[in-house]
């Protein structure tokens, strides 16, 4: 037998990222259920509904219409004139197919944005809290991060004054609206003002639109409304229920389309098929009656935890605008959210997403809820953490 490779000899320092803790969270319900404990899930970062029953008529005929070999690397050109035609009319621009990328899951996306544009040792500034992946692809691509601390001054978003308070500017400039995990919306204003910065400074703006489509009223706005050389990125993952499918996209200034059509060849040679063919579905009016009735449920839950949360001492929160989350601050119960977590699994049957994963400074005193479930479930997990909290 051969002698095992130390660790310290095998892995490189930049493999070496953060876990991501909600989803040792979510393993951990997922076993409790196995085992008959029943467990209510408010860590969960996706939809509990399943793609749109238009989707999954196509992918039935897919299945057995299709070969369902590659796609185009830059994906199916009938995804992408859809995409681009639902962007152009949802938010009054010119998108064209072929700026569009599909990627798997907008995480395939980010990778070949960052690698696209960012050499090693640049920077990028981003939002904390934030979604934690940004950071550990970051790292390990060799590029530094720049963090905006954002609080309830800002409703938990950056601002074009925070970058210009950088000492230098960074190469990027990360945006997340609606965010996870505060779900706030950055108001259209201040993202033509952070697309402004960005362009006088040649920094390239990235911006997350995953959670677009899941607003509670507050206008969202596409940073390709302000700025041609702005990079958008998208998903079937949220709004349009298709987690699992993983299928995302780039939006793309003209300039950057070849070089991550050519590392997508490389990486992933493009995203599912299958998901791609039947995501073409995932915009048609049927699909969105189907998906619109979901938010209506997540404005229900995010209603149900609103009204309940004050009432057991849990005051202070960001007021979600969309998306598919509440970032509620609990310093007054606990120091450490990742211990008090695991808790209350155990104690009370209750699954909440630790606040470091998102906030590795101050992440302690904070935990993300999310809306996803029915809001009976919440309103249960609200009165058994008022009686375990004894308030
Ligand atoms: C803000 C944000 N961006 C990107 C992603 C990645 O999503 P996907 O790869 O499924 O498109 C997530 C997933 O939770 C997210 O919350």
């Amino acid at each position: 037998m051969t002698k095992q490779t130390d660790a310290r000899t095998l892995i490189a320092g930049r493999g070496v990222v953060e876990p991501f803790r909600v989803m040792k969270m979510l393993d951990l319900v997922h076993r409790r259920r196995a085992a008959g404990q029943e467990t209510i899930m408010l860590c969960a970062g996706q939809p509990s509904t399943g793609a749109p029953e238009a989707v999954l008529s196509a992918a039935e005929t897919a299945l057995r219409d299709s070969p369902l070999g590659y796609t185009e690397v830059v994906g199916d050109r009938g995804l992408r004139e859809i995409v681009a035609h639902w962007h152009s009319r949802t938010y009054g621009v010119e998108t064209g197919p072929d700026n569009v990328v599909i990627t798997t899951g907008s995480s395939g996306g980010f990778v070949a944005a960052f690698l696209a544009t960012l050499e090693i040792g640049d920077t990028v500034a981003l939002a904390r809290p934030g979604y934690p992946a940004y950071r550990n692809i970051l790292k390990s691509l060799g590029v530094g991060v720049v963090d905006l601390p954002c609080g309830a001054e800002t409703n938990f978003q950056p601002t074009a004054a925070m970058l210009e308070a950088l000492p230098e500017p960074p190469k990027a400039v990360l945006v997340t609206s609606p965010g996870n995990p505060s779900g706030t919306i950055i108001d259209p204003g201040e993202i033509e003002k952070i697309a402004q910065w960005c362009d006088a400074h040649g920094a390239v703006l990235i911006s997350d639109e995953d959670y677009h489509g899941l607003s509670f009223g507050k206008p969202t706005v596409t940073a390709r409304q302000f700025s041609d050389n702005a990079i958008v990125v998208g998903t079937l993952s949220k709004y349009f229920s298709m987690t699992g499918w993983r299928v995302g996209w780039l939006i793309l200034p003209d300039a950057l389309v070849e070089t991550v059509e050519n590392l997508q060849a490389s990486h992933s040679l493009c995203a599912p098929a299958i998901s791609q063919i039947a995501g073409r579905a995932a915009f048609s009016p049927e699909a969105t009656e189907e998906l619109d009735g979901h938010l209506e449920r997540y404005r229900e839950t995010r209603r149900v935890l609103l009204d309940a949360l004050p009432g057991i001492g849990l005051d202070t929160f960001a007021e979600p605008d969309g998306g598919l989350y509440l970032w509620v601050d609990v310093s007054s119960v606990t120091e450490d959210s990742e211990a008090w977590a695991s808790e209350l699994v155990d104690a009370i049957g209750v699954a909440l997403a630790p606040g470091v994963d998102f906030d590795p400074v101050d992440g302690h005193s904070w935990v993300r809820l999310s809306l996803c479930g029915p809001a009976e479930e919440a309103a249960e997990a609200v009165r058994r953490l008022g009686q375990y909290l004894g308030r």
